[in-house]
């Protein structure tokens, strides 16, 4: 198999992704969006499973934007009860696998059993050191960056910061998960070549990769294909590629 290929030195430590092409899957085989929003849950599995096979350090799915609820109200309501019945049956499986569950986002306008479940789930796998899976669900990008810059004005109106010394370190450090590393991968599912207000601070020198395969049909092949492309990279930090390739950057 392909991952035979991957050099386990070179693994990215954090994969995003962004879970896109349920609804075109399924209108492509004549049956309803949350028909596909299902068939997605089992590529989530599959995935979450993988990326734990594979070593990687933290995997975090983009599975419900801010701006998603603004569909109709009946798929709103689905993808809901679909992130209940994923909290409700898989956790004990992820929570077997040493794999600790993370949320981010804005879990206020979630609904109360979700919030609940969302809740207990990472408080259960607390301790957990396998592997990382970060939920972005209420999620936007921006109302990430507003949110840290008003717990940093709150911060500096009670004389805690100084806003002078505000720095890049400071203002990642209010985000909703700082103690992350910031993803090295970032894969787009179902052919859109956009980042939909996801981790906006975060990818800033992150590897982008998509692809046109729909969420609903991504497996671990697809999973390692992206890997082994990543593999294939030079990151640059800025740097020109003689400096990388002779390690200036770390001598300084
Ligand atoms: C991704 O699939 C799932 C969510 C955004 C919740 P979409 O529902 O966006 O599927 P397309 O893009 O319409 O095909
Ligand atoms: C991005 O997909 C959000 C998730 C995958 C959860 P969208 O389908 O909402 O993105 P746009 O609207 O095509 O940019
Ligand atoms: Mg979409």
């Amino acid at each position: 198999m392909a991952a035979s290929r991957l050099r386990s030195d070179r693994l990215p430590r954090h994969v995003a992704i962004i879970m896109d092409g349920n609804g075109r899957w399924a209108e492509r085989r004549g049956r309803s969006r949350n028909e596909g929003h299902h068939a997605g849950l089992e590529a989530l599995r599959a995935v979450v499973r993988a990326a734990h096979e594979l070593g990687i350090e933290v995997l975090t799915l983009y599975a419900f934007s801010s701006e998603n609820w603004n569909r109709p109200r009946s798929e709103v309501d689905e993808l809901m009860r679909l992130l209940v019945h994923y909290l409700r049956t898989e956790v004990d499986e992820v929570h077997r696998n040493g794999i600790r569950i993370r949320m981010i986002g804005r879990s206020d306008r979630l609904p109360e059993e979700a919030r609940r479940l969302a809740e207990a789930a990472v408080d259960r796998t607390r301790d957990n050191r396998e592997m990382t899976l970060c939920f972005a669900v209420s999620y936007g990008g921006r109302q990430e960056i507003v949110d840290a810059a008003r717990a940093l004005l709150r911060a500096a109106e009670h004389g805690e910061i100084d806003p002078e010394r505000l720095d890049e370190k400071t203002f990642a450090g209010s985000l909703y998960a700082p103690d992350l590393p910031d993803p090295d991968l970032l894969i787009r599912t179902g052919a859109e070549l956009r980042v939909s207000n996801f981790l906006l601070w975060q990818i800033a020198y992150t590897e982008l990769y998509a692809t046109d395969v729909m969420w609903p049909d991504f497996r671990k092949g697809h999973l390692v294909e992206a890997l082994l492309d990543y593999q294939r990279r030079e990151r640059r930090f800025g740097l020109t590629g003689a400096q990388v390739r002779s390690g200036a950057a770390e001598r300084g």
